[in-house]
């Protein structure tokens, strides 16, 4: 089989195995953060990417797709079930969250971890070339990098988590926390999108296991080190900026505010259907707004587009089923025939589009009540070359720790969500451009090749 000197290794290929109306299947851009951020740097790097193709029992030999070489690792159904839909989404996606759902602990679903955990390492083990460079990515694998160390101690092992990591008292409930913390110790260094992730990290290292700890350093018993640092994650901010600036992005950026009755303003949120992105909270806020009389659904809507997502994961479905009460029951309110102030879309669209929709949204929303960073609110800030349009950004969101001219909230409080959204509608054109500047700077400085050089950088350094 193939052989790769750098590897990525994610839960996830960048594409997805789904199956179109007529029967036959077809490969499709993954969703979620973690590929819009890596597929670019794989193109850069030539690398291999070991993954699952996305649906139960898929055998699938290595192969090379639009350019990246592409290694499956298949999962049971028993095995979707209890590694991706329950440990890895039942458990540590609420846990790492600060617990805004309920995490549950199952000791069937940490056994199905550990196995698949390790066949992603014995995959990778046999793709990596001697001293090759191997980069583990987020909260399913983190036994990856301990089980890759025992059999091959020549690699050089990154991780990086891309949600929040949580503070101990929370990490304490998990019963599994030693293992998990042994597992990531595997790596040579450990990357976090914030500063507190990291700090969150050593602490409980220090605590727990009663290591040696230095400030970003973990000495273990036999001597090794390991490094424990923050990498705020970021976009192809380039790529965004030339498909915003295409005359078509523009065109179908108008014909979408035609389509929505021309209004004066465009309020969009953009999301995976995920209980930790504050979707409910935004929709309420928008609809007491209405209610209110402070905005009037005549020249004021809400698109909202809720991308698919874990869907056989219960607290998914019910929350699908709160946004499509939620949304009815505000359209049947205060909507008038041809005009619901509220376009709800429960589907994921290409990058061409949401540049489009990005182009047309005169106020993102961007209410999560934890997220590791929200690259969306980037895309948005990338998107907008004129200078123009506004951002209303969490202050849970990982993001708001860079973007700090955005319209911030805290999405628990409705009233003050209200406020700001009517404060980013409202403020002056020169006053939003001005803040729309500082944070296109940053956002274009600090892009994903940028994220990524730091990163591997920092992991050639660790040792000789
Ligand atoms: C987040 C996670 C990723 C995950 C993505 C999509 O961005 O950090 O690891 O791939 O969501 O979720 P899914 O469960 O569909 O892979």
């Amino acid at each position: 089989g193939p052989t790769a000197s750098f590897i990525v290794v994610a839960n996830r290929l960048p594409v997805d195995r789904v199956e179109l109306p007529d029967g036959t299947t077809d490969w499709r851009t993954s969703p979620g953060g973690l590929v819009t951020a890596l597929e670019p740097v794989m193109r850069a790097k030539h690398g291999a990417w070991v993954g699952w193709v996305g649906s139960p029992d898929e055998t699938h030999d290595p192969f090379v797709e639009d350019g990246l070489q592409l290694v499956p690792v298949t999962l049971s159904a028993q095995e979707v079930r209890d590694y991706y839909e329950g440990f890895s989404n039942g458990t540590l996606w609420p846990l790492y969250h600060d617990v805004v759902a309920h995490p549950e602990f199952h000791r069937e679903w940490w056994d199905a971890y550990v196995t698949v955990n390790q066949r992603f390492a014995d995959r990778t083990a046999e793709v990596a070339e001697q001293n090759a460079v191997v980069w583990v990515q987020d909260y399913q694998l983190q036994l990856v990098p301990q089980m890759l160390r025992t059999q091959r101690p020549d690699l050089r092992i990154g991780f990086f988590l891309h949600i929040p990591f949580p503070p101990m008292e929370l990490y304490q409930q998990l019963p599994w926390r030693n293992q998990i913390i042994e597992g990531l110790l595997g790596a040579d260094l450990v990357g976090f999108q914030l500063p507190g992730g990291a700090q969150n990290f050593v602490r409980l290292v220090r605590q727990r296991l009663k290591y040696e700890t230095q400030r970003d350093t973990v000495r273990l018993p036999d001597g090794r080190k390991v490094l424990a640092r923050a990498y705020p994650i970021s976009i192809d901010t380039e790529g965004f900026n030339k498909l915003a600036a295409r005359p078509e992005t523009a065109a179908r950026a108008a014909e979408i505010r035609h389509h929505l009755g021309d209004p004066k303003t465009v309020f969009l949120g953009i999301d995976r259907l995920d209980y930790t992105k504050g979707i409910m909270q935004r929709i309420r806020a928008f609809g007491e707004l209405v209610r209110d009389g402070l905005l009037d659904p005549e020249d004021c809507v809400f698109v909202q587009v809720a991308t698919p997502s874990r869907e056989r994961v219960d607290q998914y479905r019910l929350l699908r089923d709160d946004i499509d009460r939620l949304v009815g029951r505000l359209n049947g309110d205060i909507g008038r025939i041809g005009r619901p102030p509220i376009t709800y879309l429960h589907s994921s669209y290409p990058r061409e589009e949401m540049a489009a929709l990005y182009l047309a949204a005169d106020v993102m929303v961007v209410t999560p009540l934890r997220d590791g960073m929200n690259l969306v609110a980037k895309e948005y800030i990338a998107c907008r070359q004129a200078d123009d349009g506004a951002l209303v950004l969490s202050e849970f969101a990982g993001a708001a720790k860079e973007l700090r001219q955005a319209y911030m909230v805290n999405p628990y409080d409705i009233n003050g969500l209200k406020d700001r959204m009517m404060e980013a509608m409202h403020d002056s054109d020169r006053a939003k451009s001005r803040r729309m500047r500082v944070m296109r700077r940053q956002v274009a400085e600090h892009n994903i090749d940028r994220w990524a050089q730091l990163f591997l950088d920092d992991l050639q350094a660790t040792r000789p």
